[in-house]
């Protein structure tokens, strides 16, 4: 993994949007995973402000959002579809009809609506980069601790953790879902590109067991250890607990100059 460790929230979101800006201009038709949470919310900005100043198109972009609840409706404010309309889609020029999610029907079986999410995705030929928050137990997705690191598109029962850490998105009499349709982990392992952003001393330990833990199921960020190109970027608060702070910033460093040098290279760092 490449680990990118900058000073605040802000300089996160920067970056990811100029990773983002960069592959959307060499790729004008690329197909982009996206996330919902607070953590990407600065870097949609960013690129909203990317697409107004600097005419960064994305009217030939496909995305994929990692996940969907279940017993919400789409048009629902709280439907991670509203999210990303709200966010980034009604900004910028994208063409929604290309904008999926993982929806299943209260009476759809989820099983049908994750072949059926799989098949959309290998039809457009893959993911070429997928953006992800962490839990601060450790999730990507709504792939909960002990997920399958051979897990495709399927229902999640969320953990009662991660129903207590969005239970600030909900008014207090409001239905909260617990169940979720979510890309796997073997979905996310299979994207040309990951960018994993956190932020806040909250994410800190989590994203220590993701990039310096062993790989295992109870931490399914640590599955990020078997992709070529995986890169977290992270504000020093979430790298609070990194053991191998020094040894980041120098290979930074050190790839710089050999990105300056030879131009683009995707699996650098890793
Ligand atoms: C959202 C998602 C989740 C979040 C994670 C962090 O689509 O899949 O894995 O990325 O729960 O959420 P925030 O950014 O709100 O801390």
């Amino acid at each position: 993994m490449e680990v990118i460790i900058e000073n605040d929230a802000a300089a996160v979101a920067e970056l990811a949007a100029h990773i983002i800006g960069e592959l959307v201009r060499r790729k004008p038709d690329a197909t982009l995973g996206l996330a919902t949470g607070s953590t990407p919310v600065e870097t949609y900005k960013a690129l909203i402000k990317l697409h107004r100043e600097t005419q960064l198109s994305f009217k030939n972009i496909s995305t994929f959002n990692l996940d969907e609840y279940i017993g919400i409706a789409e048009d629902n404010a709280q439907s991670y579809r509203s999210f990303m309309q709200n966010k980034l889609f009604e900004s910028i020029d994208i063409d929604v009809s290309r904008t999926y999610f993982p929806r299943c029907e209260s009476d759809q079986n989820p099983a049908v609506a994750g072949l059926a999410y799989e098949h959309i995705i290998s039809e457009v030929g893959g993911i070429d980069l997928q953006i992800l928050g962490i839990g601060s137990n450790g999730h990507i997705g709504f792939n909960e601790p002990t997920s399958s690191f051979a897990s495709k598109t399927r229902v999640k029962t969320l953990t009662p953790s991660t129903i207590a850490d969005n239970s600030r998105l909900f008014a207090d009499d409001e239905f909260q879902p617990h169940l979720a349709m979510t890309m796997g982990i073997a979905t996310i392992l299979a994207t040309g590109k990951i960018l994993l952003l956190a932020t806040g001393r909250h994410k800190a330990q989590a994203v220590r067991d993701a990039v310096e833990g062993a790989l295992s199921a109870i931490c399914p960020a640590s599955s990020l250890q078997l992709h070529q190109n995986a890169v977290l970027i992270v504000d020093s608060q979430a790298a609070s607990k990194l053991k191998h702070t020094q040894y980041y910033q120098w290979a930074r460093k050190e790839n710089q100059i050999i990105k300056d040098k030879f131009g683009y290279f995707p699996s650098l760092g890793n």
